[in-house]
């Protein structure tokens, strides 16, 4: 039934890759694209228009969106989304540029799951929907570190940011808030009304989705609970709500099934768990893919991912590709690694 579909917004090619310190390959990243793209998995984050000084391992960015817009480059058995973070209007613009060339490439709406015919067929040979991220802090230590500005100025920031890209291209807008559940520089603590307040704002500004970011994996369940509650208080309903759990202290299923209670059915995860945040020392991944979708099937929860085909995957780009080791504990079970 519809009350089961979850939404899994797989972060790994942006998350998952943006801290490792040697250049990926341009073709490695995008074959990553598009194996994940023949899984199931509906919404993929792509890449990230920030500052490459800060972040140099997404500076193809500009090549991956080129990639996805040229026709017939992707296949996927359902309609796809991808999404590429934008911190500032020049993120945005480089990002609209290349959209501006390529009109007729994609689509600004995702297609909702009541509409989605295509869902479990064969083939999907729809254009993809193009969504960009921009994404806050909690706490105004982290915004420094990531953004190099206090939180009342990166909110000004991004409503120009929504803005423009509403006007522009009509984009769906994601709004990230990092360290909701702790921060690495103020501790465990984040006080939670701090959250429903950005968010309100946000959601005000014209975002489409709040993602609440653990950044740092610390967020325990009671924590969880305690936030989502007082987002639900503040009038945030949980279809504007995802989850954006990193599995530092392997509480992000856990965390999950608290946030599945409140109603939300939108979480990103990482295959093989790759990833961390460069500004979050210690940070590890965020959840492993192939653990989000083995958990929540478990529940009777309709993922629309084949475990199998992202395992394959998870296993390739951590242990062929990245010369680590495979992350996620489902992924090795189910291959028998
Ligand atoms: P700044 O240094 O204060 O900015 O950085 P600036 O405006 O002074 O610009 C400095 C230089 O960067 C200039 O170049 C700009 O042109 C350039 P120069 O003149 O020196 O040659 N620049 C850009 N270049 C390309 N694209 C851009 C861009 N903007 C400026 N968009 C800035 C401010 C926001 C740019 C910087 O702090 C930045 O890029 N930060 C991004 C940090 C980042 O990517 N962090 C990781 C992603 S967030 C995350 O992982 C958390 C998340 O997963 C959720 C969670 O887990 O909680 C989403
Ligand atoms: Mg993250």
């Amino acid at each position: 039934s519809l009350d089961n579909r979850v939404k899994l917004v797989e972060v790994g090619p942006r998350d998952g890759l943006q801290n490792e310190k040697k250049a990926i390959p341009l073709a490695t990243k995008i074959e990553l694209i598009e194996r994940l793209a023949r899984t199931g998995l509906s919404t993929i984050e792509a890449g990230s228009f920030v500052s490459p000084k800060w972040v140099p391992q997404m500076n193809n960015s500009s090549e991956i969106l080129e990639h996805i817009l040229q026709r017939d480059n992707i296949t996927s058995p359902v309609p796809l989304t991808f999404s590429f973070l934008a911190p500032n209007l020049k993120g945005l613009q480089t990002a609209s540029a290349i959209l501006a060339q390529h009109p007729t490439a994609f689509t600004s709406s995702p297609p909702s799951p009541e509409t989605n015919p295509s869902r479990n067929k064969a083939s999907s040979s729809t254009k993809p929907a193009l969504e960009i991220a921009i994404f806050a802090s909690a706490t105004e230590s982290f915004s420094q570190r990531n953004l190099n500005c206090s939180i009342a100025s990166s909110l000004s920031t991004f409503s120009a940011v929504i803005a423009a890209a509403k006007a522009t291209h009509n984009l769906r807008v994601r709004a990230y808030i990092s360290v909701v559940l702790g921060c690495p520089f103020e501790g465990a603590h984040v006080n939670p009304h701090r959250v429903a307040s950005i968010a309100t704002e946000l959601l005000e500004m014209g975002a489409d989705e709040i993602a609440l970011g653990d950044t740092t994996g610390m967020g325990t369940a009671p924590r969880t609970k305690e936030l989502l509650d007082c987002l639900a208080s503040a009038g945030i309903r949980s279809e504007d709500i995802a989850m954006h759990f990193h599995d530092t202290y392997g509480q992000a299923l856990v965390n999950t099934a608290v946030a599945l209670e409140h109603g939300i059915r939108t979480f990103d995860s990482s295959v093989g768990g790759l990833g961390g945040c460069p500004y979050s020392p210690g940070a590890t991944g965020n959840v492993a893919t192939e653990n989000m979708v083995y958990f929540l099937e478990s529940l009777g929860m309709d993922t629309g991912v084949d475990l199998d085909a992202v395992a394959d995957i998870g296993q390739w780009i951590t242990e062929e590709v990245l010369g680590k080791g495979n992350d996620s504990c489902v992924g090795r079970a189910v291959l028998g690694a």
